[in-house]
């Protein structure tokens, strides 16, 4: 028998790790409840570098699969905040609201109401993500504008927020540090659907940027990353539940992702589509939804503020041009080239067209978000694999929504593109539309509202 090397301190811990996995997996299949002190050495253990990828998806997936109790999701949210930075908006001295999509198909929703929120003399911290899967992030699209700078330091974030009322930036390294680790893994290991691991991931960048309230816009239908109705009700009331623990003051929006948000899908072109939404322009659908979350954030801020007090602040808002020149007035302090912005025309726009044609007179019945997302990743304007860059000026424009009639040959929707697979986005826009022989309702925009404001202690 060989003598073996005596283990060094590094080898031990790693197994003492290795062994507390181990026992977490056990005991939540067993159906314990796991205590929050063995949820954040787990956690701790991870972003220290001492348990392997594979013993922590086995976790994440008998999580995944099993469930969790909001006590235990809660004691996952603190390991997640645990050990990064935090922005302190403490010092602002106003009430700074925040607002969170699960993430949808043509979903620019916050590049409209950030700025219409914003106007209304009511400030906004937004830190936003990037796309995931067959739906967009905010940042890509932000990205479509030159000059624009999404890596914000803490110090400019409360400065932004001190003179202006707003700002968006991605979300830096430092900020909760726990769920940063934990995501790219759950993104390739299909753990991603999971109520209570949804749940924590988004309220712990929340906490840690600190704002004092919080609207949550949860979808719900095909395009959706829950497309489950009652699961996607149950992810919203986990969200506000656990937020109220951690001292948000939250409501969230159940909304509409059976269809496309608006006629845009893909960066620069949603862009375009939002300051049009800015100066204006009525989006079916998408104009709605921005005005039911703009009035709610105002009244997350201002609790007394009636419904028709708040859609009065946010109509004026547009009407009068103040939050179109908010959105100019950020964008310019954050680095963007004015001209572009000016000009949306000047937004890159793609060399080439193809037209999707209705092959019989009929009414619109659905139009599959998912098809229409994968057909806007597959010309570039979204990443097939991690870190793959992305054709900003590509995209799918919808030419009708669902309810609309069509004659047979009329233009359903157009692909924009430079490259890509062409046939394959051709082939699943066609497919994401259904025509019938009869009128078809259209669903609602917001299908609930979850979470009462109530007035902000801080
Ligand atoms: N967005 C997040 O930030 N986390 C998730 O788990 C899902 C969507």
């Amino acid at each position: 028998l060989q003598a073996r090397e005596p283990m060094d301190n590094t080898s031990r811990s790693r197994q003492d790790a290795s062994a507390h996995v181990l026992g977490t997996i056990a005991r939540k299949r067993a159906g314990e409840l796991l205590p929050a002190r063995d949820i954040k050495r787990l956690i701790e253990d991870f972003v220290a570098g001492r348990v392997p990828d594979y013993q922590m998806s086995a976790w994440l997936a008998t999580v995944a699969c099993i469930g969790m109790e909001i006590e235990e999701t809660e004691a996952l949210t603190r390991a997640y905040v645990a050990g990064g930075m935090s922005v302190d908006l403490g010092g602002v001295g106003k009430r700074v609201i925040d607002k969170h999509s699960t993430g949808g198909v043509g979903d620019k929703v916050s590049l409209v109401v950030t700025p219409i929120v914003a106007a209304c003399g009511v400030a906004v911290a937004k830190m936003s993500g990037r796309g995931l899967g067959h739906a967009g992030g905010t940042i890509d699209k932000l990205e479509s504008i030159r000059g624009l700078r999404l890596d914000l330091a803490a110090a400019e974030v409360r400065a932004l927020v001190n003179e202006l009322g707003m700002v968006i930036t991605g979300q830096s390294a430092e900020l909760a540090p726990g769920d940063k680790a934990t995501y790219a893994l759950r993104d390739v290991t299909g753990t991603v659907e999971s109520v209570p691991l949804i749940a924590a991931s988004i309220i712990s960048k929340k906490v840690a940027v600190g704002a004092h309230g919080l609207l949550l816009d949860v979808k719900t239908g095909a395009g959706a990353l829950i497309q489950d109705h009652a699961m996607a009700v149950h992810l919203a009331q986990t969200m506000v539940d656990l937020a109220t623990r951690f001292g948000l003051d939250c409501r969230a929006v159940l909304s509409d992702m059976s269809q496309p948000l608006g006629f845009a899908v893909g960066n620069a072109l949603e862009v375009k589509e939002a300051l049009a939404a800015l100066r204006g322009d009525s989006i079916p659908g998408f104009t709605e939804l921005c005005r039911v979350l703009s009035r709610l954030m105002l009244q997350l801020a201002l609790p007394d503020l009636s419904d028709a007090e708040a859609d009065q602040q946010v109509s004026v808002a547009v009407s009068s041009g103040a939050a179109h020149e908010k959105f100019l007035q950020w964008a310019r302090a954050q680095g963007a080239d004015a001209a572009q912005l000016a000009n949306p025309d000047l937004l890159p726009t793609a060399p080439r067209r193809e037209f999707i044609r209705a092959d019989r007179t009929g009414w619109v019945e659905s139009i599959d978000p998912r098809a229409i997302g994968n057909a806007a990743l597959r010309v570039g304007a979204g990443r097939l694999v991690q870190g793959a860059p992305i054709d900003h000026s590509a995209g799918i424009v919808l030419q009708r929504r669902v309810g609309d009639a069509v004659a047979a040959g009329d233009c359903l929707a157009e692909i924009h593109y430079d490259e890509g697979d062409i046939t394959s986005a051709k082939n699943l826009t066609a497919s994401a539309f259904t025509l019938g022989i009869s009128q078809v309702c259209v669903p609602p925009v917001v299908h609930q509202v979850f979470g009462a404001a109530s007035r902000l202690q801080r």
